[in-house]
């Protein structure tokens, strides 16, 4: 089965809107073949990037589950959908870490988003910790588990799967292909425990200091769809030739 790569900048807490449009412009006129190309945008620049955007998607950063209410702070999936948004990054170690982001509430996120018409990614990881102590397997089994336990069996090809292991995320330090490999058929695996369709179809990126000089032999092992990318994001040039690395 042969699945279209997909490569996703993930600007984190980057970027006005003047610099949104600035990026947008220096992708302008790029037509991409033979990949899908996204970047995962602040709340305040979504709406400009999205004006500014030619062939490039645009996704956001996270979302609240419920459709409206008291959540101070927060935005929905139906207004991210209302602006013209194309996805949302959900379950980014980050988020997990630094907000509380918990297994329970990606339960109610991830479906809510494709609900909504927004293509999820839902982003797993250890730390090194648990990598050193052989605790990879039980994390990332748990994390796709739960991500993914109230989506229905049918829908499960449209989520996107990042495999971010933490320590290699704005490190420098990246996974070597042996390691990105033996996570990404591990997670297609466990996708494939609710169904093997989705087991073919679903695509799984790596993340971690993914860059120009590097993104090649990553998206070149059979169980890597694709990149989401932090700093190498921020730059269009960096970006777009990890982009071309995905169809070379
Ligand atoms: P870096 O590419 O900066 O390591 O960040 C990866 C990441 O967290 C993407 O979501």
């Amino acid at each position: 089965m042969s699945r279209m790569p997909f490569i996703a900048g993930n600007w984190k807490m980057n970027k006005t809107v003047a610099e949104a449009e600035a990026f947008m412009e220096a992708c302008a006129g790029r037509s991409f073949d033979g990949v899908d190309v996204a970047v995962c945008v602040p709340f305040t620049s979504l709406w400009a990037a999205k004006r500014a955007a030619g062939s490039v998607a645009v996704y956001a950063q996270t979302m609240h589950d419920a459709p409206s209410g008291a959540y101070t702070g927060e935005v929905s999936a139906a207004m991210l959908d209302a602006i013209g948004v194309d996805g949302v990054v959900l379950g980014h170690s980050e988020r997990r870490e630094l907000f509380g982001e918990t297994d329970k509430a990606l339960q109610r996120k991830v479906p809510a988003a494709l609900e909504a018409g927004l293509v999820p990614i839902l982003c797993v990881g250890e730390t090194e910790a648990e990598r050193e102590n052989g605790d990879m397997e039980r994390k990332l089994r748990h994390q796709v588990q739960e991500g993914l336990h109230s989506v229905p069996a049918e829908r499960l090809h449209e989520v996107v799967i990042a495999y971010e292991p933490i320590w290699a995320i704005g490190t420098g330090k990246v996974a070597t292909p042996e390691q990105a490999q033996e996570a990404g058929e591990l997670v297609r695996a466990l996708v494939g425990d609710r169904s093997k369709e989705a087991e073919q179809r679903v695509r799984v990126l790596y993340g971690g200091s993914m860059k120009p000089n590097n993104a090649a032999e990553l998206l070149a092992l059979p169980d890597c769809d694709g990149g989401l990318i932090g700093g190498a994001s921020l730059k269009p040039d960096d970006f777009l030739a990890i982009v071309d690395a995905a169809t070379s």
